[in-house]
């Protein structure tokens, strides 16, 4: 994918403000010449943007779009008043990948727990299980948070179900009512994902464990990525749900902070009551599946520890492990 940045970017940002911009204004601004702009904003559309072009008016965006802005961002983080934490945020226009940008400072030591990258758009968003996750420009939220558990690794198995339990505090603050939870970590509404989790890991069994806590949110897919998706899905566009960008990510966060703060005091042994009132397949036939085994079974909900128990031959099985697909059997 084209990089953002240097005048394409201030180009992208200039169009922000909703109205028609002609290319010669443009130009002006920037010092460069109607044909520069002309490439551009081709470059831009060239990523999924729909870009207006009217004679004697010049260019507008389609779509309205808000831009990820730090200082926004760190404002609209500032006043949510209960906050517990001191996050950090890292905006990019474009990154490979928000999740490996997090672990790269973390070989790097070079990283404060709550620190927080969120991007325009990926050029190689990663999903679970090596999949890949769409993720074009200014269309959907592309979210990392680094954790620093001292606990060593063990202790940070069931991290993922809290994560989606935050981030089903957020959607709900946001307006979302019928949102369930898909073990081990998918966002549903009435079967379609909204989002998805990918909590990456680095350390030892007994030292710190660094956690870097991945979050892809859709909030309007462009029709041009959804041709790519295997997946029945759905977004917040076409949930009615329109919400500033950067408000989102300060919810989001102060969410991820308070679940995160529960779990390294008590574990899941609170949440997990909770996250099985929303699980998405309770008393369903389920199949897991590791890509070399199945298993099939009644979906009771989770243990304290974060697996998925199954009822099977009446008796109750637990299942752990991040690579373990789940789907309804039909
Ligand atoms: C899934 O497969 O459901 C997990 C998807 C996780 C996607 C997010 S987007 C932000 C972060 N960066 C990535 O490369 N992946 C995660």
């Amino acid at each position: 994918m084209t990089d953002i940045s240097g005048n394409k970017l201030k180009i992208l940002t200039a169009l922000c403000a909703g109205e028609f911009i002609s290319g010669q204004v443009l130009g002006d601004e920037l010092g460069i010449s109607r044909a520069a702009v002309a490439k551009h904003i081709q470059s831009l559309c060239d990523l999924g943007l729909e870009i207006y072009k009217v004679t004697n008016k010049g260019y507008k965006l389609a779509q309205p779009l808000n831009l990820l802005n730090q200082e926004e961002l760190s404002n609209a983080y500032g006043a949510l008043t209960d906050h517990i934490g001191g996050a950090q945020f890292d905006v990019f226009a474009t990154i490979d990948s928000t999740n490996s940008e997090l672990m790269r400072r973390i070989s790097q030591q070079n990283l404060n727990s709550g620190t927080v990258v969120v991007a325009e758009a990926q050029t190689a968003g990663r999903g679970r299980r090596g999949r890949e996750w769409q993720s074009p420009f200014g269309a959907n939220l592309y979210y990392s948070y680094y954790w620093l558990l001292q606990d060593g690794l063990a202790r940070a198995m069931g991290v993922s179900i809290a994560v989606g339990l935050a981030v089903h505090d957020c959607l709900r603050i946001i307006g979302m009512k019928n949102v369930a939870l898909k073990w081990p970590n998918d966002i549903l509404v009435d079967g379609a994902k909204l989002a998805g989790i990918l909590v990456e890991l680095d350390g030892q069994p007994e030292g710190p464990c660094h956690l870097v806590i991945g979050i892809g949110l859709n909030l309007a897919m462009p029709s041009s990525a959804s041709e790519r998706i295997d997946q029945t899905w759905t977004d917040l566009k076409s949930q009615q749900i329109d919400i500033e960008k950067n408000l989102l990510v300060a919810t989001l966060t102060v969410c991820l902070e308070k679940r995160l703060a529960s779990y390294a005091k008590a574990g899941l042994s609170q949440m997990y009551k909770e996250w099985n009132e929303l699980n998405a397949f309770k008393g369903e036939l389920i199949s897991l599946n590791t890509g070399e085994r199945a298993w099939q079974g009644m979906c009771v909900g989770i243990d304290e520890q974060g697996g998925i128990c199954l009822r099977q031959d009446g008796e109750v099985k637990s299942y752990y492990g991040g690579e373990i697909s789940l789907r309804k059997v039909t």
